[in-house]
């Protein structure tokens, strides 16, 4: 049964700038654990690495969901970019039961590997702990034209199955998915999330073309840091890196 993210926690607005950073200001006033603010419409989404992110009005979900995971420690922050990632992948598999789903790191969201979610983690700290925790979600539901920008990349529910989902009960799954999995982190522990996370991981132990610190290179995914850093084989060593310093090629 949900009692967490559910329900009585949801604000819904027309239009903000970003759920973000309407999330954020809102922590000023202690909202309760599983808030979720969702726009129809955002005129400024954020991405990452300073990216926009842009959906057209009313045919996506958009919405970020406030945690206090007070249990986790800072190092272990990439933990909840693994469960929103993989609950995700099962709201997905849900709606989509023929794609083939897939992780790409840090937490891209692949149908058939094109492009359908992304995922914005903005985290207060307080000490050694988190405080609390924003957690955006653009997932692409009914969006059939992208812009040119990211047309060739980028894929929606719609696009891959060819008929229109309810927002609504994507959303209801969505929030099944990840207060299942977060009360799961919870009570037992990061191992399952790390398994999982690795089970779905695009590229992982294949030989694949990066362009690393800015240079093409053939390497193979081995692994990823409890910090959330990419462990990348190459001919004679394994290199740690963030995402500023690695770009997947196709
Ligand atoms: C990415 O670059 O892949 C992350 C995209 C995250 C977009 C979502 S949409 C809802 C929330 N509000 C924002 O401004 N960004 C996130």
């Amino acid at each position: 049964m949900n009692t967490l993210f559910t329900g009585k926690n949801l604000i819904v607005l027309e239009e903000v700038d970003s759920t973000n950073r309407y999330a954020e200001s809102l922590l000023k006033s202690s909202p309760p654990d599983g808030t979720v603010v969702m726009a129809h419409q955002q005129t400024a989404g954020r991405g990452q690495a300073g990216n926009a992110w842009f959906s057209q009005p009313g045919q996506n979900l958009t919405l970020s969901l406030i945690l206090y995971p007070l249990f986790l420690q800072v190092s272990q922050a990439f933990v909840l970019n693994k469960l929103v990632s993989l609950a995700l992948l099962d709201t997905l598999k849900h709606f989509l039961p023929k794609a083939s789903l897939k992780i790409k790191w840090p937490n891209d969201l692949l149908a058939d590997k094109l492009k359908i979610s992304g995922i914005l983690i903005q985290n207060q700290l307080a000490g050694s702990m988190i405080r609390n925790s924003v957690i955006g979600i653009g997932l692409n539901v009914n969006q059939v034209i992208f812009p040119a920008e990211i047309r060739e990349k980028a894929t929606s529910m719609k696009l891959f199955s060819g008929h229109e989902f309810d927002l609504k009960q994507v959303l209801g799954t969505l929030m099944t998915h990840l207060e299942r999995e977060y009360l799961r982190l919870k009570s037992s522990g990061p191992a399952r999330l790390d398994r999982a996370y690795l089970d779905h991981l695009y590229a992982y132990q294949e030989m694949h073309r990066f362009r690393i610190r800015g240079e093409v290179m053939e390497g193979m995914i081995v692994g990823v840091e409890k910090e959330g850093k990419l462990a990348v084989q190459l001919n004679r060593e394994v290199l740690h890196l963030n995402l500023k310093e690695i770009e997947f090629l196709l």
